[in-house]
């Protein structure tokens, strides 16, 4: 095992049955994480970025089978943010010391370039320190254009599996793997900040395919990557589906920052929300960002990607002190820099 992750270290690849052997290994405290947290601590110190998330809108076009939001879930109490409700959120943010502010929703197409520019211009106006990252879905190359133009420095589309036949399995027939494909290649090439991503233990998902993943990620070359554990949300078609393993996404985790150190990796809610220790586990594997909700706290509970998400109570200082908290329990400092990518 410790040359295997010896090699992933040196060469930042391994074949794909090297790759699967030590997604499997059992994980706290082991050498894999060990390397993981030196190579984190290389490039950012015992750092962890934060980024205030805005959840702005609920409604959302399309109908995934994992997902509390799918628009065949009518049970749904569909919400819009309005302009002063997002100002206020990252008012409230700017204060706790927040520099990066998400963007994020479903696909609505009551988001028109307009609708978003202004959104966005508004925010790059009254904050010019702070980063601005979008994550509101598949979209034109001219309207992503619009977007970059308008102000907005990164943006989040998780491929949420490279394999195309498990992409089929787990969306309807109106999303295209390819599409997704285009569309995180088309952000890059206009110059955003990208991040992609993937679900862990998502229904049909193999070991190989997440080796697919990570060889995706590496011909991509993103920013971030968002991973977390696939939960079953009771309204979808995969209410009954077992969730995704800790040991597993953490094992995923501690790979890709071996195979990338600079990566921006998020310890996310979903794994946050399978284990009451989730994201502070999810640092000690090599994550280096938490991203707390700046939502209304009146909103959050129509925001259910899946059951027992965690974060829909805090108000947003409370959520702030408590990540400073944990992290300082494990001997980590939450900063308040934009906290860029840097290409090395
Ligand atoms: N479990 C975990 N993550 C989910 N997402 C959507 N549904 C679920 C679920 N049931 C993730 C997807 C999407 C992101 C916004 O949330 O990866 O890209
Ligand atoms: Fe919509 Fe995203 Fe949920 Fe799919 S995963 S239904 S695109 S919010």
């Amino acid at each position: 095992m410790r040359e295997l992750v010896d090699k992933l270290a040196q060469n930042r690849v391994l074949s794909a049955e090297e790759f699967k052997e030590l997604l499997s290994a059992e994980c706290e405290n082991s050498y894999l994480h060990q390397r993981a947290r030196e190579a984190q601590q290389r490039v950012y110190g015992k750092k962890i970025f934060i980024r205030g998330l805005v959840e702005f809108t609920n409604y959302c076009k399309h109908n995934c089978y994992y997902c509390g939001l799918r628009s065949g879930n009518t049970g749904v109490q569909r919400y819009r943010l309005s302009m002063e409700q997002i100002m206020e959120c990252c008012q409230t943010g700017y204060g706790m010391g927040f520099r990066t502010f998400v963007l994020q929703g479903g696909e609505d197409d009551y988001y028109t370039d307009d609708r978003l520019t202004e959104i966005i211009g508004n925010i790059r106006e009254t904050y010019p320190d702070c980063a601005i990252t979008l994550s509101v879905g598949e979209r034109s190359r001219e309207s992503f254009q619009r977007l970059f133009d308008a102000g907005a420095d990164r943006y989040l589309l998780r491929h949420e599996t490279a394999n195309i036949h498990h992409y089929n399995s787990l969306h309807p027939a109106n999303m295209s793997p390819e599409n997704r494909k285009k569309c995180l290649r088309d952000l890059k090439e206009i110059g955003f900040q990208v991040g992609c991503g993937f679900l862990i233990g998502s229904p049909g998902q193999t070991p190989d395919n997440i080796v697919e993943d990570f060889l995706f990620i590496k011909e991509l070359d993103p920013a971030m990557v968002g991973i977390g554990p696939f939960i079953p949300h009771s309204a979808t078609p995969f209410a009954n589906e077992q969730a995704g393993g800790l040991n597993l996404t953490l094992n995923a985790l501690a790979i890709l920052r071996l195979m990338k150190p600079n990566l921006l990796l998020p310890a996310t809610t979903a794994l946050g929300s399978i284990h009451e220790k989730g994201r502070e586990m999810g640092i000690l594997a090599g994550a280096n960002v938490v991203m707390p909700n700046l939502s209304p706290v009146d909103t959050r509970k129509k925001y259910l990607l899946y059951d027992s998400k965690i974060g829909t109570e805090d108000e947003p200082q409370n959520a702030r002190e408590k990540i400073d908290k944990q992290m300082q329990v494990i001997g980590y400092e939450v900063i308040t820099a934009r906290g860029d990518y840097v290409a090395i």
